[in-house]
């Protein structure tokens, strides 16, 4: 699938990356962003396509720019916006644990890209507003939306030129984000890479597998939390949902997520499917899909090979592709294979020009 094809500037880059693995210079904002969107009106218990409820407003969103650690001059003014799953915050994409291993932060910086940080709505240090009406599917898309325009414009904290190119990676539920980002605002991104993802749902039923339940009954971190913010059981069933085959990831690993873990919302859980099933035919930027094989939330077919059904779902991409990580489950970050992912993933930028 791969060329062998490596600029200069980027093959410098990988030789002194490897190398470099050390902590970027960031900047952490608490933000005020407004949107507004149509969320669905979830109170029969479901998502009823016709019953909508109008929800706008602003809130504080924690944000973290970070500048590259190498100077690539052709990546200078390309971002890479990060956008976490459901019950993690922004530490997934930059985990304290073995942070020169695992940390896909300090990858990105090594190889020359500013990344954009945040903890989604409802989660780490950014605003908990209701998480019936509010913290659903369609409002976040408008506001991770509001925060790409901002990043666009370079009104972010801690930089003040614009970015030319945006790559926008999402994980699990961040990837169902992105998903509704490429179809509803295809011009904000210019290569969309889903990890953590599918339009099909495989056997493992997240929900009732992990055992989410109101967190404030699970950790005390959650006490003061009302009972729409929910959060996965304990360390096995976190295990059980999201992760691989026992010798496929670190102990210390899955202890490290377990004490870290974050929230979800019942907004959330009753709209994600939804979000996944959406289409983009009006995105003509690049897709990248890549999967753990050992994905049971979104691999439908062994080795994950529904990923090459996921093409028609962007017909006028310029490139849509995808990659599986072999002895990874769904938190790929959290896996053994983490760095092996991070270079497919590096490789795909170099090939597309990013
Ligand atoms: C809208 O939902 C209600 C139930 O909430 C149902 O009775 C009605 O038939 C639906 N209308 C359409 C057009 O789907
Ligand atoms: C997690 O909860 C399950 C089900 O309640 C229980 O069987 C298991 O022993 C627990 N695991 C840990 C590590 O607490």
């Amino acid at each position: 699938m791969y060329t062998s094809f490596l600029s200069l500037s980027a093959l410098l880059a990988a030789v002194l990356g490897s190398a470099t693995h050390h902590a970027p210079q960031c900047t952490e904002s608490l933000v005020p962003i407004t949107a507004s969107a149509t969320n669905f009106d979830l109170s029969s218990g479901s998502a009823p396509p016709n019953a909508t409820l109008p929800v706008s407003g602003t809130f504080d969103i924690h944000l973290r720019l970070c500048a590259p650690t190498v100077p690539v001059p052709s990546r200078a003014r390309t971002l890479q916006v990060l956008i976490h799953g459901a019950s993690c915050n922004e530490e997934y994409w930059d985990s304290t644990f073995k942070p020169e291993t695992y940390s896909y932060v300090r990858h990105a910086a090594a190889q020359g890209y500013w990344t954009l940080n945040f903890a989604r709505l409802g989660d780490g240090e950014s605003a908990r507003p209701d998480g019936i009406d509010i913290v659903q599917v369609p409002f976040e898309v408008a506001l991770v939306s509001e925060i790409i325009k901002l990043a666009r414009a370079g009104r972010l904290p801690g930089e003040h030129s614009s970015f030319e190119k945006v790559v926008i990676l999402g994980h699990s539920f961040g990837s169902i984000t992105l998903n509704n980002i490429v179809a509803t605002a295809p011009d904000l991104v210019d290569a969309a890479i889903f990890t953590g993802f599918a339009h099909t749902f495989g056997p493992t039923d997240p929900i009732t597998v992990a055992k989410f339940g109101p967190a404030r009954d699970i950790d005390p971190r959650f006490a003061d939390l009302p009972p729409a913010y929910l959060t996965t059981l304990n360390a096995s069933t976190r295990a059980a949902a999201f992760y691989g085959a026992p010798d496929s990831y670190e102990p210390d690993a899955l202890a490290w997520d377990e004490a870290h873990k974050d929230t979800t919302t019942t907004g959330e859980v009753l709209t994600f499917q939804g979000g996944a099933a959406a289409e983009a035919p009006s995105f003509t930027g690049d897709v990248f899909t890549i999967n753990g094989d050992a994905d049971g939330i979104f691999c439908t077919k062994p080795g994950c090979a529904n990923l090459a059904d996921e093409a028609k779902f962007y017909p006028a991409a310029r490139s849509a592709e995808f990659a599986v990580i072999p002895g990874a489950g769904h938190s790929v970050n959290f896996h053994i294979a983490a760095p092996a992912a991070y270079g497919a993933i590096q490789r795909w930028l170099n090939e597309h020009g990013y």
